[in-house]
């Protein structure tokens, strides 16, 4: 990584991991505020979620993916997804207003299912466009050799990552910050066996809703047919964020100790106040 790009990430990783973070899951116009209001309602008071046009028509990515695979995918089960994921927010509101957080585990779950739904389709629509498929390029290009060895390893384990999810699930290639790498790993129904902090870059769903009306119970057909259907620019312009914004994240406490020997100006006068009061008046 250059210099350059080492300092950028530098300023980003103490101040922008929260924020940084949530763009780089919006998709890969997801540098720019007005992603947001593409899956939720910014506008409105209670920020719920909203269902993200897809960046193609739906039969654009036939003949691997169906157009009836794709409308129903798209329009009712990521919808439910969205609905889902406002209904639990609703339902905190509702218990807030009274304090009553009994038996509050299941809607937590619910809204960790559907929430998790959403991310996960939203990335997925947008990794991919009618003229995918190749070999990707540039910076991610060498990091998947670094990591994997070659494309061709590395498509090999993520074919046979995703074709081993047990019943519904994911195959996602997440950019691992603490190390600074990438992971290959599983999702199960939409948010178990979670990666924390890790940021999914390339997402492949296999729950059963995603090819059992073109590929019946043929999962590893689908497999095969989904890579034609990649678009490598929106992976690594996925990839190029997360490393500007989060390589290298360190464990809280060497952040702090970095914080506390470069105090911003604010926190300097405020740290000169606080010593002044409790040495008392001079
Ligand atoms: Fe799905």
């Amino acid at each position: 990584m250059s210099d350059e790009r080492s300092a950028t990430r530098r300023r980003h990783v103490l101040g922008t991991i929260g924020g940084g973070l949530g763009l780089a899951l919006l998709g890969s116009s997801g540098v720019s505020g007005a992603a947001t209001d593409r899956v939720v309602d910014a506008a409105a008071d209670d920020r719920r979620y909203r269902l993200p046009d897809l960046p193609y028509e739906y039969g654009a990515l036939e003949p691997h993916i169906d157009e009836r695979i794709m409308e129903l995918h798209h329009g009712e089960h990521h919808q439910a997804y969205v609905d889902g994921a406002n209904e639990a927010l609703e339902e905190f509101d509702t218990r807030r207003a009274t304090d009553d957080f009994a038996e509050i585990r299941a809607p937590k779950r619910e809204f960790s299912f559907n929430y998790s739904g959403h991310v996960n389709h939203t990335i997925f629509w947008e990794n991919l466009g009618p003229d995918g498929g190749g070999t990707p390029e540039g910076e991610f290009a060498t990091a998947i050799d670094e990591r994997f060895g070659s494309f061709e390893t590395f498509q090999l384990e993520f074919s046979a990552t995703a074709d081993q999810v047990e019943g519904d699930g994911w195959a996602m290639l997440f950019y691992e910050p603490l190390a600074d790498t990438l992971v290959i790993g599983q999702l199960e129904d939409q948010h178990e066996l979670a990666h924390q902090a890790a940021v999914p870059i390339l997402t492949l769903d296999v729950w059963e809703h995603a090819y059992y009306l073109q590929y019946e119970n043929d999962r590893e057909a689908y497999v095969e047919a989904w890579w034609n259907v990649v678009d490598w620019a929106d992976v690594a312009r996925r990839y190029d964020f997360v490393t500007d914004h989060l390589a290298g994240i360190e464990p809280a406490g060497e952040r702090l100790d970095d914080h506390a020997l470069e105090p911003e100006p604010d926190r300097q006068a405020h740290e000169s106040a606080e010593k002044r009061k409790s040495d008392g008046p001079p």
